[in-house]
């Protein structure tokens, strides 16, 4: 009696052994452009994988120490070197040479491209790429740009998820829909949203098409090169023929997207576009170190939290501004946090600066005022979430269009960068904490922010399962990609139309000759 007891149990065991296996996937999720914001929305990603019982092996620039069993790191700090003191990540720089740096997209495009060949040749991903015997059931990369990366799910044979740490941008919705139209889209080198000005659509039109000119007559014949060069011995090595880059780029699976919908009206978005923004964020957050806790509790006015992020350190700000503001911030009765990198000499004794920042903590203290942030989009997100009032200093990229629709839904309001910052901001401080309306309007985004039938996390997760459970997704791809340009653009019907009224002139014209060539022989007669 026991011992069949004992042998059901034991199947039963084999059993959910299997069940558990089966839905146990490998993923490859690469995250190599060296920015810790990005690597925050690719540590997210991770922490979702294997707490949904995934193995995960992580491409990042910043390895963590502690492991898990599930978890392979691949350590590609080496591409830090390609961003390090680069005058773009220098706020000094930026204010005394504001006209000189209009070469953005450019400098971008190329940065990923370095970035890509970098990674792609680091040592041990090359060790990991040349083990015939590694097998993956799907490859997320992190999509800044560079294309490059298709090769690694072509060579597992395995779908591709782009994660997008944007939103829906026009440069990341041509890989997977229709050409997107200029005057209802928007990318992260505008600063504006539609419906544009006559002015503003100019603008919106030479930078997409600047945009293309570099991507496909510069940095794609490059990247086509580096594709043959690093990808044809590894398909050799596997007994395959390298397949044709173009077939690759346009076949993607999924683009998990970092936005979601009370950030603001969205273009139409094909179906294997997926809103799953705030994902990265940890809810319940962690709690505050003990001395930030007591520091925000024992505020009687409450707190301001000050920080640019990751990417553009405070220290790089002018001396001189440096000292206005921390004059700005002592005259204030609130406490001011200031995530700044080094020791800072004569701070106030109501500011304190905090190297590390747990910043979702901070900003889930229901004693914080107040975010002065440079709008990133994960910043931003995190106020959403979190319900807190900002004011934006957008220094680049996409957080210019960030922070100006987050004061169009009237929760935000902008500070440019400039020397004259402090006055600007001292006025945004006052008009910030005087007037409710700010909190009450992010409170209801944030409302709406969170009513979802499931939390991004759990989507994102689901998503994943389900390009692997359906070998790739194939019917959430759009059916534009399946129509070709001359139907679209009905070049086809137009030509059987133009012969038609050929033919039908012809035809008249030969009738009604005959008849006059008769008539006027008549005549004649
Ligand atoms: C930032 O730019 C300023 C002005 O061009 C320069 O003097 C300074 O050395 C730069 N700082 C860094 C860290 O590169
Ligand atoms: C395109 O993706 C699908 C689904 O992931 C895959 O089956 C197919 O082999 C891919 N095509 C090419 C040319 O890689």
């Amino acid at each position: 009696m026991q011992l069949v007891l004992l042998s059901k149990m034991s199947r039963l065991v084999v059993l959910l052994c299997m069940l558990h296996c089966a839905f146990s996937y490998k993923i490859l999720v690469c995250y190599p452009i060296p920015a810790k914001s990005l690597n925050s929305l690719g540590v997210g990603v991770v922490r979702l994988l294997l707490d949904a019982g995934h193995e995960v092996t992580y491409v990042t620039p910043y390895p963590k120490q502690d492991t898990h069993p599930k978890l392979t790191q691949i350590d590609v700090s080496d591409n830090v070197k390609l961003i390090e003191n680069q005058d773009a990540m220098n706020i000094t720089y930026l204010l005394e040479n504001e006209q000189k740096f209009n070469n953005e997209i450019e400098w971008l495009q190329e940065l990923a491209y370095q970035v890509s060949v970098n990674t792609l040749e680091n040592d041990d991903m090359k060790k990991l790429l040349e083990n015939v015997k590694a097998t993956f059931d799907v490859v997320i990369v992190d999509l800044l740009e560079a294309d490059l990366y298709v090769g690694l799910a072509a060579l597992y044979d395995v779908p591709l998820i782009w994660a997008y740490s944007a939103g829906a941008h026009s440069t990341a919705l041509r890989l997977i829909d229709d050409l997107q139209n200029p005057a209802s889209s928007t990318d992260f080198f505008i600063s504006v949203y539609p419906p544009y000005s006559i002015t503003e659509r100019f603008h919106v039109l030479y930078k997409q098409l600047e945009w293309r000119y570099i991507k496909y007559f510069k940095i794609k014949p490059k990247e086509e090169m580096s594709y043959k060069a690093i990808f044809e011995p590894l398909f050799a090595g596997r007994g395959r023929q390298l397949p044709y880059y173009d077939d690759l780029i346009y076949n993607v699976s999924l683009i998990l997207s970092n936005d979601h919908h009370a950030s603001g009206k969205l273009p139409s978005l094909p179906q294997n576009w997926k809103l799953v923004g705030g994902y990265h964020i940890q809810d319940p957050p962690l709690p505050l170190p003990e001395d930030l806790q007591a520091i925000m509790e024992e505020s009687k006015h409450g707190v301001i939290y000050f920080s640019l992020g990751s990417v553009w350190k405070s220290e790089t700000i002018p001396k001189r501004l440096i000292e206005d503001l921390l004059k700005l911030f002592g005259s204030l009765k609130q406490t001011v946090l200031w995530k700044f990198e080094t020791d800072l000499p004569n701070v106030p004794e109501n500011v304190y600066i905090i190297k590390w920042a747990p910043q979702q903590s901070i900003l889930a203290h229901p004693n914080l005022k107040m975010f002065i942030s440079h709008g990133g989009l994960l910043s931003s997100t995190e106020a959403i979430h979190f319900g807190v009032p900002t004011i934006g200093i957008p220094i680049s990229y996409d957080q210019f269009i960030n922070i100006n629709k987050a004061v169009s839904r009237g929760y935000a309001l902008k500070v440019r960068l400039t020397y004259d910052l402090v006055k600007d901001l001292k006025l945004a401080i006052e008009k910030l904490l005087s007037n409710p309306k700010y909190k009450e309007n992010v409170k209801a985004l944030s409302a709406i922010y969170h009513d979802r039938p499931v939390p991004p996390g759990k989507e994102l997760v689901h998503w994943v399962e389900h390009v692997v459970r359906t070998r790739g997704a194939v019917h959430l791809k759009s059916i534009v990609l399946d129509v070709p340009f001359y139907q679209k653009a009905y070049l086809d019907i137009m030509v059987l139309a133009y012969l038609t009224y050929k033919l039908i002139t012809y035809v008249w014209n030969s009738i009604f000759s005959k008849q006059r060539r008769r008539y006027k022989k008549t005549k004649t007669n």
